[in-house]
């Protein structure tokens, strides 16, 4: 029987998940998403413009259209509890239930679950539910911390001391949050992305990808939802050994199993922030979805009928699927408003020229007179493949530049001075 997909969200992440799966004529695909994004549009026969967190629009919708299956892009719908209410109706989702998702949207449930499973990769951490027993702790110490809020906060809410904080801002930081705060050890290192597709058992690994969260070039300024990222074509990354590799993959396997042991097994995608220290990799975070920009890259290369992947992954037979991707560097740009992330021009015309062969993923764009206009958060993204890096990167370099408007990004991602540095840093820290 052929599958009626119903994709929630509306970011680049979401496009790239719609190319992807629309690569298969026995799947067609419907949207909800909270603003039109031109590039799902294209792919779907039918959208709704709504909360993507709104359950009985969500419902309706899905039996307007006779859906039998759904893949949620964005956190917010799995907090709400979306899948739990898909999976009320029978329809199959590669998403975890609001239980599941808690090791993304519940920090200190990710760091008790990762501790009492004596899973590795866990730095010391400690919870605080109220802001003066946070205060009176870190008045005793005398290392840095990362300050994360306990909720979800779209990527923004952490904070690291020495780096964007010191005391003072850390403590009058930790008093506006309304959920309490988890403060754990600051890890030093090199950050890596390792996602992965999960039956609720079985998990298989996507290529390695490494994400650029500050807003400015030699990643300086602030944190932002991701400029963009890059892949290589060896799948891995030079300043992850075989080892660290290995090691990431049994911690997120161990998560996995440990979800499954509390009866709220996860089904979706995983996805494992490491950062890799002298002590190997230790988590930063679980997400419980793919990452926007990582979705690009890793769903750029998908070599494997998506149909198949998604039968696997629903249907808990991802142990016999094998899973191909394409043997390619990826480089992916995202272009963002002037003044994003602090102050974003949103409302100004962009036209995009002549950017093949690299892939064009729409994000957060509005409409004005039928034209494409910037919005309130990242616009488009441009991914650019080859068989190195540094082809991968210019052919992303030359789409960004085909477009005219009031956008910027990052000329620095996916240049080999930045993998130079992370090598680099890495041999001087071990
Ligand atoms: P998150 O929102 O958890 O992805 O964190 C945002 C960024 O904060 C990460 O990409 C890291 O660069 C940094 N970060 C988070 N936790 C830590 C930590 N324990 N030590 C050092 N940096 C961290
Ligand atoms: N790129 C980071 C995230 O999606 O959370």
């Amino acid at each position: 029987m052929d599958m009626r997909i119903l994709i929630v969200g509306s970011g680049g992440r979401e496009h790239a998940i719609a190319s992807a799966l629309g690569r298969s004529d026995r799947i067609t695909l419907f949207a909800v998403m909270s603003r039109k994004n031109p590039g799902i549009a294209e792919y779907t026969k039918e959208i709704r413009i709504g909360d993507e967190t709104g359950i009985p629009q969500i419902l309706s919708f899905a039996d307007d259209n006779a859906i039998t299956h759904a893949i949620i892009g964005p956190e917010a719908p799995l907090q709400a509890g979306v899948v739990d209410a898909l999976c009320e109706k029978g329809i199959r989702c590669i998403g975890p239930t609001r239980a599941a998702a808690r090791i993304e949207t519940d920090k200190a449930f990710c760091r008790d679950l990762m501790k009492r499973y004596a899973i590795p990769g866990c730095p010391d951490y400690r919870v605080f539910h109220d802001a003066a027993s946070a205060e009176a702790f870190l008045r005793t110490q005398k290392s840095d911390y990362a300050i994360k809020p306990i909720g979800l906060t779209g990527g923004k809410g952490v904070r690291i001391m020495g780096e964007h904080v010191d005391l003072d801002t850390s403590i009058e930081y930790i008093r506006l949050l309304q959920d309490g705060v988890v403060i754990e050890e600051r890890l030093i290192g090199e950050e890596f992305t390792l996602q992965a597709f999960c039956d609720g058992k079985t998990l298989i690994p996507m290529p390695l990808v490494q994400d650029h969260k500050r807003a400015f070039e030699g990643d300086t300024g602030p944190n932002t939802g991701g400029m963009g990222s890059y892949s290589l074509q060896t799948h891995t990354l030079p300043f992850v050994t075989q080892t660290d590799y290995k090691q990431a993959l049994h911690i997120m396997q161990k998560i996995i199993d440990a979800l499954a042991e509390e009866e709220t097994p996860f089904r979706g995608i995983l996805y494992g922030q490491f950062m890799n220290t002298s002590r190997g990799p230790m988590v930063i975070e679980c997400n419980a979805r793919f990452g926007d920009p990582e979705a690009m890259n890793v769903l750029t290369l998908l070599d494997s009928d998506p149909f198949d992947l998604v039968t696997a992954i629903t249907g808990g037979t991802l142990d016999s699927c094998e899973v191909r991707f394409k043997e390619l560097a990826t480089v992916c740009k995202y272009l963002v408003p002037q003044g994003y992330p602090d102050n974003p021009q949103s409302g100004k015309p962009i036209s995009i020229g002549h950017y093949y062969p690299a892939s064009l993923y729409y994000a957060n764009v509005g409409y004005k007179d039928r034209e494409i206009v910037t919005a309130s958060s990242r616009t488009l993204a441009f991914v650019g493949t080859g068989k190195t890096l540094a082809e991968a990167e210019i052919q992303a370099e030359n789409a960004a530049r085909s477009v005219d408007g009031e956008v910027w990004y990052r000329h620095d991602i996916g240049t080999d001075t930045v993998l130079q540095k992370r090598i680099a840093h890495l041999q001087e820290i071990r």
